[in-house]
């Protein structure tokens, strides 16, 4: 099973700053040295967070390979073409989210346009994905767009209230699996897994990639705040002593 970090979230920060820290790709070198298996970054149209600045600087230095999260626009397909990031995983966007809400629509009214825009990112060598609801029907016309992977999307797992929801939601994501690994496809999960509920997602046999950001950015934070202060503290003690 492997594990890819996305950083998103360390370029929220800075944006809302407008600064140059902290820097995502800083981010994804530490999280490298932690064991990532991948870096996830979500270029999306509206730039909200990570910037192209970001992607091709990451491209550059990561040691792992890099998952980049886009929606079918013309714009960030080129982009994604040139770059040729080792993976390229569709999701939707809507400019009001505060993230990305539900699996992609992969019924008839976006099959062709998602059919070319996978076409388009293999004919260069990329690995795609598509992010979807863990239902069957899902999965079966997914594999029918001919991409390597599906990202099952775990959100309503990890929103479920009880322990019978949950459990009702792992059945459903084990299904999902099934049927994919069953037409050939290479099966990931992602969004909204914590350290809390990760275990039962991480022990479903044929998902082979986590997605995993917000959970590990939040902790991140929390563990570092307390070494973040003492340094802070030292140069200012420091400055008083000279
Ligand atoms: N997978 C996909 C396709 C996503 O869009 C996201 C959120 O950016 C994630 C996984 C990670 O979700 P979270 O930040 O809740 O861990």
């Amino acid at each position: 099973m492997r594990l890819y970090i996305n950083v998103d979230h360390v370029a929220t920060v800075r944006q809302a700053r407008g600064t140059d820290e902290p820097d995502p790709v800083r981010a994804a070198v530490l999280a490298e040295l932690g064991g990532a298996d991948g870096i996830t970054v979500h270029l999306r149209e509206d730039r909200r967070h990570i910037q192209d600045r970001d992607v091709e600087l990451l491209l550059r230095t990561a040691r792992t390979p890099v998952n980049l999260e886009l929606t079918v626009d013309e714009e960030v397909l080129r982009l994604a073409e040139r770059w040729k990031p080792h993976q390229a995983t569709f999701v939707p966007e809507k400019r009001q989210e505060v993230t990305t809400e539900g699996g992609l629509n992969v019924g008839p009214a976006s099959a062709d346009r998602l059919r070319e825009a996978l076409e388009r990112l293999h004919a260069v060598g990329i690995r795609t994905s598509l992010f979807i609801d863990p239902d069957l029907d899902s999965v079966r016309r997914s594999a029918d767009l001919g991409p390597t992977a599906i990202e099952l999307h775990t959100g309503e797992y990890a929103n479920a209230n009880s322990a019978a929801e949950r459990i009702e939601q792992v059945t459903r994501l084990e299904a999902a699996t099934d049927l994919a690994r069953g037409l050939g496809l290479a099966v990931h999960a992602g969004h909204g897994l914590t350290y809390e509920n990760v275990i039962p997602v991480a022990a479903i046999p044929g998902c082979e990639e986590l997605n995993i950001g917000h959970s590990v950015i939040s902790r991140s934070v929390l563990t570092g705040i307390e070494r973040a202060v003492r340094d802070m503290k030292e140069l200012i003690l420091r400055a008083r002593e000279g």
